[in-house]
């Protein structure tokens, strides 16, 4: 968390292609008001390839820092002055804090993702064997912050194999690949796959609800719609669930104390993304 007070009537920013969709203008803009802060939250639509001009406009007078999101994520490594452990970790960033001259790249999708199982789904990750969908950013992330969570396992399953033990590679112990078949065994099931989002693949969604049981805890971090094919079908096979806009608040609210030191009204940046989403 930064130490100092941010100055007023600054500035952050989304830096994403495209990034009109974004819900993060009106969970930041909702929260600046909230706690009386003259700050704003603005797009900064970045086309591949401008990366490094927008990386550079940051230096400007007033900008507190910015978001990163679809598809920079990763160029953002190489474009901040500073890496975080969390986001040398997971080989991504998507907050980045103006330190004096120097940008400062951190990665709180991960630490949102623990952060809302623990406010919105009263899950504790200590111990528990969590099972992840997916071997993208996403799940890298969500990953790394599990294995930091103390997870008694984190069980990569993956359509591709071979990314799937790269990710584990990446995450480090106690993270294994596994298979569809193996979600029997665990206790958290995390779809981190573009399924439900960019693509329907009922025959996917078919595979992992089969394998759901009243015990398990569901998630999935797609939160257009709110409420996914693969929920909706957990719901019915007795798991309890939590949608993605959990996750999305809740690494707003630690991007948001990063640049202004101060606690996230959690509560109105969930009511302000959802009438977004409603829009
Ligand atoms: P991000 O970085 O946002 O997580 P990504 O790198 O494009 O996005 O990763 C998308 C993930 O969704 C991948 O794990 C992908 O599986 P592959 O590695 O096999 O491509 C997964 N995914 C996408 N469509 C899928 C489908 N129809 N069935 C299963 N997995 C799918």
């Amino acid at each position: 968390m930064t130490d100092q007070p941010s100055a007023p009537n600054s500035e952050a920013r989304i830096i994403g292609w495209p990034c009109d969709y974004s819900l993060s203008p009106a969970m930041h803009n909702a929260a600046f008001a909230e706690l009386g802060l003259m700050h704003s939250y603005v797009l900064a639509p970045t086309p591949p390839g401008t990366e490094q001009a927008a990386f550079d406009a940051l230096h400007s007078d007033g900008v507190l820092g910015a978001n990163v999101t679809v598809p920079h994520k990763v160029t953002a490594v190489g474009l901040v002055d500073v890496l975080d452990d969390s986001a040398r970790r997971a080989q991504a960033v998507n907050t980045i804090v103006k330190q004096g001259s120097r940008l400062v790249g951190y990665n709180t999708d991960g630490t949102g993702f623990v952060s809302s199982l623990r406010a919105d789904g009263e899950f504790e990750v200590t111990g528990r064997r969590c099972a992840i969908l997916g071997a993208g950013g996403a799940a890298r992330s969500i990953a790394c912050a599990l294995v930091d969570a103390n997870a008694g396992s984190v069980l990569i399953v993956n359509r591709t194999v071979e990314r799937a033990s790269q990710c584990a590679e990446i995450v480090g112990s106690p993270a294994t690949v596994g298979g569809i078949e193996d979600l029997q065994d665990a206790d958290l099931i995390v779809n981190a796959t573009s399924v439900g989002l960019t693509s329907k693949d009922e025959e996917f969604v078919g595979r992992i609800v089969a394998e759901i049981r009243p015990e398990h805890f569901v998630v999935d971090i797609v939160y257009r719609p709110l409420d996914t094919d693969l929920l909706v079908a957990a719901r019915q096979r007795g798991a309890r669930t939590l949608d993605g806009l959990s996750m999305l608040v809740h690494q707003a609210a630690l991007s948001f104390q990063l640049w202004t030191g101060r606690d996230a009204p959690v509560a109105t940046m969930r009511r302000a993304a959802l009438a977004a989403l409603a829009e």
